[in-house]
């Protein structure tokens, strides 16, 4: 059977992780989807930068939308991030009838209602494991593992450049700004970092988090942020002598008037497994009523580790294309529903 065929918008530090672990575990991944996966197109700014990455068998362009639009391409691959271009591309992508992998939790907390709707009504998948936590498989697990519970609360580090940062400030006692800067140089930081420090990045991820384990629409704008731009090396400190550590944790759990949402500072008692996630790990805990307390620990951020969730996207769509009954997965496509009206 002929391969699956991938476009990619975008070959930044994921897309490039992307194409690099499908060439080096194609095997094992074709033996997985029931049919191969090959990257058929890129869409690049740099193309000439692009087609040294990828190589000469790769065609690269750079037309986002001449990806889109061939006739040949059966998933699309957003990984340009943000909420501009972004969108128009997830949104033509879905009308053009080809599935879409996204690791875009901006777009997906911001604009999800809209673009999953679009997505359903054209009866195409939009998936987007990457944008949650980097290779933590989270989301498989709140709709997969974890289906049979009522989702009591989740709580986590889900922000590999504050985490690294106030790891590296405590431990080193290194100042702020030259941490950031490392966790740029090491591909953990947002395009715009003030998306990390400011909490916004974490609060995207809950956001899409919630709305799958509460059946809600995603609301970004309902949740409240804060980040870590106001610590200094001595709340650090203080926190130690005192028996915690500070880490930023997003919080989503039920509540009388529906479901809170909330990412800020918080002091945590240091001998919690919670509080010993260090570096740009990232750390989810789940809590359901017939499951009891889970927890979901690995790399947030970075090439391999987020790639490892894009493919894992890849597969499952390629398994629903498969003409093979047995490789056949259920249609996981994201249907929120309102839980409450208490959160308008
Ligand atoms: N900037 C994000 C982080 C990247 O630091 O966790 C992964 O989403």
């Amino acid at each position: 059977m002929q391969a699956i065929q991938v476009g990619l918008l975008g070959i930044g530090t994921v897309g490039s992780g992307v194409f690099h672990v499908l060439q080096r575990n194609q095997d094992e991944i074709s033996r997985r989807a029931g049919r191969g996966i090959e990257i058929r197109m890129v869409a690049a700014r740099n193309v000439a930068r692009a087609q040294s990455v990828v190589g000469a068998q790769v065609q690269v362009v750079a037309d986002a939308r001449a990806v889109i639009a061939h006739p040949g391409i059966d998933i699309v691959v957003e990984l340009i991030g943000g909420c501009g271009i972004a969108k128009a591309l997830v949104l033509e992508a879905i009308a053009a009838g080809k599935h879409v992998v996204t690791a875009n939790k901006a777009l997906l907390a911001v604009h999800g209602t809209e673009i999953f709707a679009a997505a359903s009504a054209r009866g195409v998948m939009v998936a987007f494991e990457a944008a949650v936590a980097g290779g933590i498989p989270i989301i498989k697990a709140l709709r997969e593992g974890l289906t049979a519970n009522r989702i009591q609360s989740i709580a986590g580090i889900v922000n590999g450049t504050t985490n690294f940062i106030l790891s590296e400030m405590r431990d080193k006692g290194l100042d702020f700004d030259r941490v950031l800067r490392e966790a740029q140089r090491l591909g953990y930081a947002e395009a715009d970092p003030s998306f990390d420090i400011e909490g916004v990045d974490a609060a995207h991820k809950l956001t899409l988090m919630s709305a799958i384990a509460f059946g809600i629409p995603v609301q970004f704008d309902k949740a409240h942020v804060e980040g870590i731009t106001r610590l200094s090396a001595i709340d650090i400190r203080y926190a130690e002598q005192l028996g915690y550590r500070i880490k930023l944790l997003g919080i989503t759990k039920r509540v009388d008037e529906g479901v809170e949402l909330r990412v800020h500072p918080s002091l945590v008692p240091a001998k919690r497994l919670i509080a010993n996630v260090e570096g740009a790990m990232n750390a989810v805990v789940v809590q359901g009523d017939a499951v009891g307390t889970t927890l979901y620990y690995g790399k947030g951020a970075g090439s391999e580790p987020t790639a490892s969730a894009v493919i894992a996207d890849l597969v499952d769509i390629t398994r629903l294309h498969t003409a093979d009954p047995e490789h056949r997965v259920p249609h996981l496509a994201f249907q929120p529903h309102t839980l409450s009206d208490a959160m308008d």
